[in-house]
């Protein structure tokens, strides 16, 4: 199974946890691309069976800009995904209230309207909680990974 991994990040965390999810994934023994920076050409050339992206959010509630080009693109191209499972960690702090992890959430919409299928319920990880998402995340990635191996 191919997997392809991207991530936005501001601060460096996002691109920290996809690093580590790709590791877990490839110890697994998924076939993993890790695209950086991601890219819709690279996405595609991939010719991903499965999708995982690692996002935070910035501003209020925007997408990190290092992640703006991919997503846009995606919006423009409007490559078809149809059916091919994804996963999205949004990172984010909930002392933003409303806007929590929406940079996320704006992936995880624009994936379902190029009719990729949510493997798994996003996972929102609370930076005012945790200073380990990357372990945080684990649980979560193991169940991501067992989804995609047998389903
Ligand atoms: C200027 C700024 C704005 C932020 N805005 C939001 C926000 O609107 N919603 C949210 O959930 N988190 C927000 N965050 C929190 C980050 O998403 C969170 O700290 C995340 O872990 C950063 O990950 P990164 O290192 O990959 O950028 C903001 C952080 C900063 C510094």
């Amino acid at each position: 199974m191919r997997l392809a991994i991207l991530s936005g990040s501001v601060f460096g965390t996002a691109d920290f946890l996809a690093d580590e999810a790709a590791e877990r994934c490839a110890a697994a023994g998924l076939q993993v691309s890790r695209i950086k920076p991601a890219s819709v050409d690279a996405l595609l050339a991939a010719d991903a069976q499965a999708i995982l992206v690692c996002c935070s959010t910035t501003g209020m509630g925007e997408l990190p800009d290092a992640i703006m080009p991919f997503y846009s693109e995606l919006q423009t191209r409007f490559p078809l995904l149809t059916g091919i499972p994804f996963g999205v960690i949004g990172l984010g702090d909930s002392s933003y209230g409303d806007t929590f992890c929406q940079g996320g959430e704006q992936l995880r919409e624009l994936l379902l309207e190029l009719q990729a299928r949510e493997a798994l319920p996003m996972l929102r990880l609370d930076a005012s909680e945790t200073v380990t998402p990357e372990v945080d995340a684990e649980p979560w990635l193991d169940e991501f990974i067992g989804l995609l191996q047998n389903g």
